[in-house]
């Protein structure tokens, strides 16, 4: 059984079909990647899957459960996490904050102590202790990106939802994200969206296209980015 499957997910905006029937199934333990060129309906897709937005029709289960419909917290304590391609802080709060806010809204009832021992190890294991007192948007985009992922680490996710992790950041913070993403997939399931396909194929074990809404192929990633209908997705 996949950990998260998702059947025939369908959204429309309009006369627009943002995600066409998705068929998803995600691995315990995998690195799956997500590309597809712009407007595609990546976003959209993890919308769906964490609650953001209402789904016109189709169904999303997890671990055999049916979870279509439930709001984002309770996805949350599910334990399904995500970030968001534009970050969405707490403008008004530290990066310790905005971390501890994870660390309080993953779990019911979890006590402050702890969920402080929690967002300073998560802090600790991000890089981002010497920074826990700025305010996010006082950052480098890199750090802000790292900020957003240490937010849900604090959640205590078993899968984890990354939409562009990597945009804004250079090639060596990329690759030392890379080295983070590895070391928490010990113990997490992940699906990247990413744009920089060099990258995402360095880190995917299996890797989804979407193009206009509909998944067009899904496979090991050397393989997938040789199919004809993605490369005449990407290059006309
Ligand atoms: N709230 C909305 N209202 C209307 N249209 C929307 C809304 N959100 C997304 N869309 C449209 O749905 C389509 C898919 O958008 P989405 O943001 O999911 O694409 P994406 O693959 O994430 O793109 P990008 O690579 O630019 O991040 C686009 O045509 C977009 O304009
Ligand atoms: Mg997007």
């Amino acid at each position: 059984m996949p950990m998260l499957k998702t059947v025939n997910l369908t959204k429309r905006f309009g006369g627009l079909t943002a995600v066409d029937e998705v068929d998803l199934d995600i691995e315990k333990g995998e690195i799956a990647g997500l590309i597809g060129p712009n407007g595609a309906g990546k976003t959209t897709l993890i919308n769906l899957i964490t609650g953001r937005l209402p789904l016109d029709s189709g169904e999303v289960w997890w671990k055999g459960k049916e979870i279509t419909n439930l709001k984002p917290n309770e996805i949350c304590k599910e334990g399904i996490s995500r970030t968001f391609q534009k970050g969405q802080f707490f403008p008004q709060k530290s990066v310790f904050k905005n971390v501890l806010a994870g660390a309080l809204f993953g779990k019911d009832g979890v006590r402050k102590e702890i969920a402080k021992e929690k967002t300073n190890e998560v802090l600790e294991f991000i890089g981002l202790s010497d920074m826990k007192d700025m305010m996010p948007k006082d950052l480098p985009v890199g750090h802000r990106n790292l900020v957003g992922l240490a937010r849900v680490l604090a959640t205590e996710p078993e899968l984890i939802l990354l939409d562009e992790p990597f945009a804004g950041l250079t090639d060596e913070e990329i690759s030392n994200l890379i080295e983070c993403l590895k070391v928490m997939n010990e113990t997490i399931t992940i699906f990247v969206v990413g744009h920089v396909i060099r990258f995402i194929i360095e880190i995917s074990d299996r890797l989804v296209v979407l193009n206009e809404g509909k998944k067009i192929a899904v496979g090991i990633p050397e393989e997938v980015i040789e199919n004809d209908s993605v490369r005449k997705a990407y290059w006309g």
